[in-house]
């Protein structure tokens, strides 16, 4: 049995006050619940404040992206042992946002994951195809290339380390969720191409969220499906009530 993972993906919202406040408050909802797992990810200018706030209690802390090399001359770049530095257990790459404003392909992506996995920091790669995709019949063609370029030159071991986030485009910010059974097609097809890649034992350890217009209100139905392991939640992450409430349908199902 996969035990869930919710994690909260604040994306460029929030100031430092209200970041910590709902660190403060979800901490303080939450207490030591392990019925889950729990990660918020904000951003990167809040991450020590937040792990502040998240201290004596359960959740974890993310980022929301991270740079392959370790040091040096990369303005603006944020590396794994800056992450860990400031406590943060996991990090999002190869978000939809990333992959398609900042133009971000599968070959930086695989390079980060690398990178966080040498550096001990858990990523959390995302994949997803764009409505058009959908609609064109590609779906698993865009999947399936998105994992086998994503996960190059990464052990088995390492990649039960990882967590997948299936976050389809078209679902993202748009209160279009994709239907429980559209998101448990998608992720037994993701969990049979990880066996394939890997193994039957791998991809039957490896999590697998589902992200995109999750709510309090259609989480329970999502995490019921077998191979939906977790929730990467958006907008409903940054309200103490709607958080929870998606973080105790996942300690039910
Ligand atoms: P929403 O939950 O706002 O649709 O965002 C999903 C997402 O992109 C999480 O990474």
């Amino acid at each position: 049995m996969r035990k869930k993972f919710i994690a909260g993906n604040w994306k460029m919202n929030l100031d430092n006050a209200a970041a910590v406040t709902l660190a403060r408050e979800l901490t303080r909802s939450l207490g030591d619940f392990v019925a889950a797992d729990v990660a918020v990810c904000p951003s990167f200018v809040y991450l020590s404040a937040v792990a502040v706030s998240l201290k004596g209690g359960s959740i974890t802390l993310g980022a929301q992206d991270v740079f392959y090399e370790a040091n040096g001359a990369f303005t603006g770049e944020v590396s794994v042992a800056m992450l860990k530095d400031v406590g943060c257990t996991y990090t999002i790459i190869g978000h939809s946002e990333r992959r398609h404003i900042i133009g971000e392909g599968n070959a930086l992506i695989n390079r980060k994951t690398r990178a966080a996995l040498a550096g001990g920091v858990l990523p959390i790669l995302c994949i997803g195809e764009l409505l058009e995709e959908r609609e064109r019949g590609k779906t698993e063609a865009v999947l399936e290339e998105q994992l086998r370029e994503g996960l190059v030159n990464i052990s088995a071991q390492d990649m039960c380390k990882i967590t997948i986030a299936y976050e389809p485009v078209w679902a993202i910010g748009t209160g279009k969720t994709a239907s429980p059974q559209q998101a448990q097609d998608a992720h037994a097809f993701c969990r049979k191409i990880i066996a394939d890649i890997f193994d039957k034992t791998t991809a039957q350890s490896v999590r697998i969220q589902y992200g995109g217009s999750v709510k309090a209100d259609n989480a329970a139905e999502l995490l019921g499906q077998p191979d939906v392991d977790g929730a990467l939640v958006g907008g409903a992450s940054l309200k103490v009530n709607d958080f929870i409430a998606i973080v105790k349908a996942g300690a039910k199902t």
